[in-house]
């Protein structure tokens, strides 16, 4: 590529700032391994001498600052705002992450139709030709007058487009394939995306054009390789789920002009993406009650409750090394379960293989999940089922002993409200006023008892 004119780049350490000729592997300075990035060089900024200058605006008092025009504007997808906080607000960037194939790319088509009304919106597809794009958005129902469309990759036709549109709202999809051929970098490197971010970052500021940009997750979860993204953006929403099934998770991970305890559930459906306003009844709709092994456990994602079946299967192994297979729950916790069983409650699990899953593609990482997980294997290992309208959850100790967990009202709010009419909780547990029956337990052992899956 060849290096314009004008822009001069660099290659500098992340580290101490130390400027290499070219790009290595190992700083020279410091002897650090891969942190050396080409940079724009800001004219003169390397040794930059420090002078006083007279500020375009001055300081004022915190209560002078008018907060106006600051007023979110919303996405027309439920789930999408109520993570947001209302919807983007204007001049503001979101990074919008997930694997590939999850989604975002049909979620911000959605959400673009509705945005477009009454101000000029743009989608930069640097993935996709702009004839695919209009394919899936006749299929989604989103083509509107004033959603401009471009296929592009390079970062200075991309502002020419913004120049030409003038959006009030921007989606780069993706900013790994937006590049700048000024710089030497691939595209999709840290210094392109890092770079093009930035750009994209000083033009949202400048013209108060809310801005979306993409960003593939590798597989370790990061976004563009190392989070060189998160700290420069104003928000970070990460997509989630799997594949094979419908659910789709929207979190945010961060966000600076709201809460990061909201959930968006959404479900991909032939028709897009829909919202799902009771999670609880889809991931209940297909349970099979007084199967053992089957036990309902209020989960809280953030602030939100949801009801998930969790299943497990023991049987016989006739492996020289049983299974022990975990899905949509962490497997560390099962066996930390399973080792409790064994020590505290004298079930054991040896010669036994162990599968263990939170129906519907649902994943539960709280530890509050622990007794339900407990209860499913235990009911599985003797046949006998949990009664159809109890609920459980605790955290389980080494000791075998419930501890109390976070969310209760909320969690026993939703299993009431899904026609749940006991839950055993741990003994600290001492709401009054309950929506349903509490069978409140200091042990494991204990719970199993009033559960009558231990006699
Ligand atoms: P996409 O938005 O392209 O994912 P991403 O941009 O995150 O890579 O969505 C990909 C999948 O979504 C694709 O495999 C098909 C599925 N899909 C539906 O099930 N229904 C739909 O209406 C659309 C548009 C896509
Ligand atoms: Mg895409």
């Amino acid at each position: 590529m060849p290096a314009s004119s004008r822009v001069r780049t660099v290659f500098r350490c992340q580290e101490c700032g130390e400027d290499a000729p070219k790009w290595m592997g190992q700083c020279p300075a410091c002897e650090l391994w891969n942190t050396i990035v080409e940079e724009v060089d800001l004219d003169g900024s390397s040794g930059a001498r420090v002078t006083s200058l007279r500020p375009s605006v001055p300081a004022r008092p915190i209560a002078e600052v008018t907060s106006e025009g600051s007023a979110p504007i919303s996405t027309g997808v439920a789930e999408f705002d109520r993570v947001l906080g209302g919807g983007l607000v204007p001049g503001s960037v979101t990074l919008l992450g997930g694997e590939p194939g999850i989604g975002k790319s049909t979620l911000l088509l959605q959400v673009l139709a509705p945005m477009s009304e009454g101000r000029p919106v743009l989608y930069v597809t640097a993935e996709e030709s702009a004839q695919q794009v209009r394919v899936r958005a006749e299929r989604l129902g989103s083509l509107r007058p004033t959603l401009f469309l471009a296929s592009e990759t390079s970062l200075p036709h991309l502002i020419g487009h913004i120049d030409q549109v003038a959006p009030d709202v921007l989606v780069v999809d993706s900013i790994q394939t937006v590049f700048d051929p000024a710089l030497s970098s691939a595209p999709g490197s840290v210094a392109q995306v890092r770079h093009c971010t930035n750009r994209l970052v000083n033009l949202a500021k400048a013209r108060s054009m809310s801005v979306i940009l993409v960003g593939h997750v590798t597989k370790d979860g990061s976004l563009a390789g190392p989070r060189v993204l998160e700290h420069v953006v104003d928000t970070v929403v990460s997509f989630e789920g799997e594949r094979d099934h419908e659910l789709r998770l929207l979190r945010a991970t961060k966000h600076r002009f709201g809460s990061t305890q909201e959930l968006g559930i959404l479900a991909m459906s032939d028709a897009g993406l829909l919202s799902v306003d009771d999670p609880s009844e889809m991931f209940l709709a297909d349970r099979r009650p007084g199967v053992p092994g089957s036990v309902i456990v209020p989960t809280m994602e953030g602030r939100r409750p949801m009801l998930v079946e969790v299943q497990a299967l023991v049987v016989a192994s006739t492996l020289p090394q049983p299974r022990r297979q975990a899905h949509g729950v962490d497997s560390g916790r099962v066996a930390m379960m399973l080792a409790v069983l064994q020590r505290r409650v004298n079930m054991p699990f040896t010669g036994a293989d162990t599968y263990v899953m939170a129906v519907g593609g649902a994943k539960i990482t709280e530890p509050a999940a622990d007794l339900g997980v407990a209860t499913a294997l235990a009911s599985s290992l003797t046949g006998n089922p949990l009664d159809t309208f109890t609920v459980c959850f605790g955290e389980v100790g080494l000791a075998g002993e419930l501890r109390s967990v976070g969310g209760i009202e909320r969690r026993l709010a939703e299993a009431a409200r899904l026609g749940f009419r006991r839950a055993i909780v741990p003994q600290s547990v001492t709401t009054t006023g309950a929506p349903l029956d509490l069978l409140p337990a200091d042990t494991l052992d204990a719970a199993l008892r009033s559960a009558r899956i231990l006699e």
